[in-house]
């Protein structure tokens, strides 16, 4: 077994069981353990699967700036399971919300959906994490060929809405959606430097070349 093999081998079972910590915690606290939920259950679940659902966003971002930054390639082969964890955690936000909040209640739902901005721009965010999830494959990836890179470089729009959103609902203490928006800013920031340098580059040596052969 090669180097990389053993770290996938181990790496991933460690890392899909630290991804279910989160959903654990809240099944724990349902049952009354760890604390808990608190005076309002209902918002407590909410809460917990929206904040881990942005976390999970930005965490599957910063999988291909790490794996720049240190030249470990092998990281890039979490970034699907994160992502999949982000449309887990957003998917469980959003049932909660369905089934504990608005028990079901189509009418109350659609109108909620298309009359209350930030819940607007959680559903457009909750639809375009959707279709990533169901075209992650790697089959998928192949048939759809380009299309596929473009379609997944909307998980910037959908972190940028998942802030929003947050952001949108907050009444005084904006202190934890600016935290979530500076570190995807970060992540917007590493990543048009890397392309601008990329260019910067590659127009170097068609320079240099064009150099070489006049001379
Ligand atoms: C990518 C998609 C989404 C993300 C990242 C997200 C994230 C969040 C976050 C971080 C919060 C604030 C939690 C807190 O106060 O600590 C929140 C609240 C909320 N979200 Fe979302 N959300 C998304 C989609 C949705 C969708 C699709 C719906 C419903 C259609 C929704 C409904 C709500 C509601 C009602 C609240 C307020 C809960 C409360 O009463 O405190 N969200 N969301």
């Amino acid at each position: 077994m090669d180097t990389l093999t053993k770290v996938l081998y181990v790496g991933k079972p460690v890392v899909f069981l630290l991804c279910l910590v989160p959903a654990a915690t809240i099944v724990a606290q349902a049952f009354g353990l760890a604390g808990g939920l608190g005076a309002n259950p209902i918002e407590a679940i909410q809460d917990h699967f929206g904040n881990w659902g942005l976390r999970f966003i930005l965490i599957a971002l910063a999988v291909t700036p790490l794996r720049l930054i240190s030249g470990r390639n092998w990281i890039g082969r979490f970034r699907r399971m994160l992502g999949l964890f982000a449309f887990f955690y957003v998917a469980m936000h959003f049932l909660a919300w369905l089934v504990l909040d608005q028990s079901m209640n189509w009418q109350a739902i659609i109108a909620d959906i298309s009359e209350r901005p930030f819940i607007t721009i959680g559903f457009a965010a909750l639809v375009m994490l959707s279709a990533m999830a169901a075209t992650s494959t790697t089959g998928m990836r192949r048939r759809l060929g380009r299309r596929w890179q473009q379609l997944h470089n909307g998980v910037y729009a959908v972190g940028a809405l998942g802030v929003w959103h947050y952001w949108w609902q907050v009444k005084a203490d904006i202190r934890e959606p600016l935290v979530y928006a500076l570190v995807l800013a970060a992540l917007l920031a590493y990543r048009a430097w890397y392309r601008l340098r990329g260019r910067k580059r590659a127009q170097a040596r068609a320079h240099a070349r064009a150099f070489d052969s006049a001379g």
